[in-house]
C-alpha cells in the first residue's frame, strides 16, 4: 500500500493501522509538514512532493516498479486561514498533487485509491447534522479544493479508478506516544499548548445560536479515522466497487466549553477559559450524520471526547 503524507499526524496513524492489518506499507512525504521519526523504521519513505515539476513523472516511475494494492493519498495543505490568504498555493499543492497521482495511477494500472477529504467542503450548513447527500457549499479554498479532488477522483472512473473520499471532522487525539499532533492549528493541541505554557486556553466566541454559545463540533478519534481508511481499503478491494463518499465522525456534537471542560478534568489544570471575538467563518455547528459509513462500511467511532482528550493530554 502506498499512502502519501504517511509521515503526517494523520497519515502516521494511518500507517501505522495499515500495518496492523497486515499491509506493506511505503510512505510518500516530502518532510514539508511530516515527522521522519513518526515512521515504523520497516516503511520506506520516498521523498517527493506531489506538486513539484517532475511529480508525474517520478511517480509514475515508481509506481511502474512497484504495483500497490491501494493507493491512500492524505498529502495535502489543510489550513483554513492560509487558504485563504493564499489560495493558489492550495489549488496548486492539492489539486495539482492529486492530480499527479491521478495521472501516474492511470499510466500504470492502480485502480484502488482512498482520499482525505474533509467536512470543509459543506461550508457553513444550516442543519443539525450533515449527511453525504447536502448539497456541499464551501466557504474558504482549502474546502473547495477538497471538493474538486473528490470531483476529480469520481471522474477517474471513466477510466476504471475505483475511489472512496472520506470527508473527516475534526480528528483529534493521539494513537500512541510520539504521534501527537504537533503542527497546533487546531482547538484541542492549541489549547494544550498554552496550558503548558501557562497561558489560559479562549473560546472564539459565546454568542453563538448553541446551547452555551459556543461552536459545536464532531470531535473524532484519530485511531478511529484511520480504522475508517482500512475499511474503505477492504471495501474498495471487493468486487464491482466504484465511487462513493462517507462522513467520518462520531454523529455527536461538543461544544468549546465542553471541550474546554473536558480538559481541565484530564490537566488538573483548574483554567477558566477566556471569551475572545469570534473567528470569521466558523459554522455554530458543525455534527456528521454517521449512519451512511456505518451502513456501507461498518464503521462506528469507539473513542468518545474524554478518550480523544485524555490522549491528547498524556500521549
Ligand atoms: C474548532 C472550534 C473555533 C481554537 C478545521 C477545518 C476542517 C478540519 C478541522 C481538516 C471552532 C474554536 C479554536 C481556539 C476556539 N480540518 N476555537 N479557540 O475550524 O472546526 O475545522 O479543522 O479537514 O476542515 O476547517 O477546527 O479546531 O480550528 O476549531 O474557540 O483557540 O474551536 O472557533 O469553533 P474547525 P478548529
Amino acid at each position: 500500500m502506498l499512502v502519501t503524507g504517511g509521515a503526517g499526524y494523520i497519515g502516521s496513524h494511518v500507517v501505522r493501522e495499515a500495518m496492523a492489518a497486515g499491509h506493506s506499507v511505503w510512505a510518500v512525504d516530502d518532510l514539508s509538514t511530516g515527522v521522519e521519526n513518526r515512521l515504523d523504521s520497516a516503511v520506506e519513505r520516498i521523498d517527493l512532493n506531489l506538486a513539484a515539476a517532475d511529480a508525474e513523472a517520478r511517480l509514475t516511475d515508481i509506481l511502474r516498479k512497484t504495483k500497490f494494492d491501494a493507493v491512500i493519498h492524505l498529502a495535502a495543505r489543510k489550513q483554513v486561514g492560509e487558504s485563504v490568504e493564499k489560495p493558489e498555493e492550495y489549488y496548486r499543492d492539492n489539486i495539482g498533487g492529486l492530480a499527479n497521482l491521478l495521472l501516474a495511477m492511470r499510466a500504470t494500472d492502480h485502480d484502488t485509491l482512498v482520499f482525505s477529504s474533509s467536512a470543509a467542503t459543506y461550508g457553513m450548513p444550516d442543519v443539525d447534522s450533515v449527511s453525504e447527500s447536502d448539497v456541499p457549499t464551501p466557504i474558504n479554498p482549502y474546502g473547495e479544493t477538497k471538493l474538486i479532488g473528490e470531483w476529480m477522483i469520481r471522474n477517474a472512473k471513466n477510466w476504471g479508478l475505483r475511489g472512496v473520499c472520506l470527508r473527516y471532522f475534526n480528528v483529534a487525539g493521539t494513537g500512541a506516544t510520539g504521534l501527537a499532533d504537533t503542527a497546533a492549528l487546531n482547538l484541542i493541541p492549541i489549547a494544550i499548548g498554552q496550558l503548558r505554557r501557562g497561558e489560559t486556553p479562549k473560546v472564539f466566541g459565546d454568542d453563538y445560536p448553541t446551547p452555551d454559545g459556543s461552536c459545536i463540533r464532531d470531535y473524532v478519534h484519530v485511531s478511529d479515522l484511520a480504522v475508517a481508511h482500512i475499511m474503505a481499503i477492504d471495501y474498495l478491494q471487493q468486487e464491482e466497487r466504484e465511487f462513493d463518499v462517507f462522513n467520518v465522525g462520531t454523529g455527536t456534537g461538543a461544544s468549546v466549553f465542553e471541550v474546554l471542560s473536558a480538559l481541565r478534568e484530564a490537566s488538573g489544570i483548574d483554567f477558566e477559559p477566556e471569551v475572545a471575538p469570534r473567528r470569521a467563518g466558523d459554522p455554530p455547528k458543525l455534527v456528521a450524520n454517521v449512519s451512511r459509513i456505518q451502513q456501507v462500511l461498518g464503521f462506528k467511532a469507539e473513542k468518545n471526547l474524554v478518550d480523544i482528550i485524555d490522549s491528547a493530554w498524556n500521549l
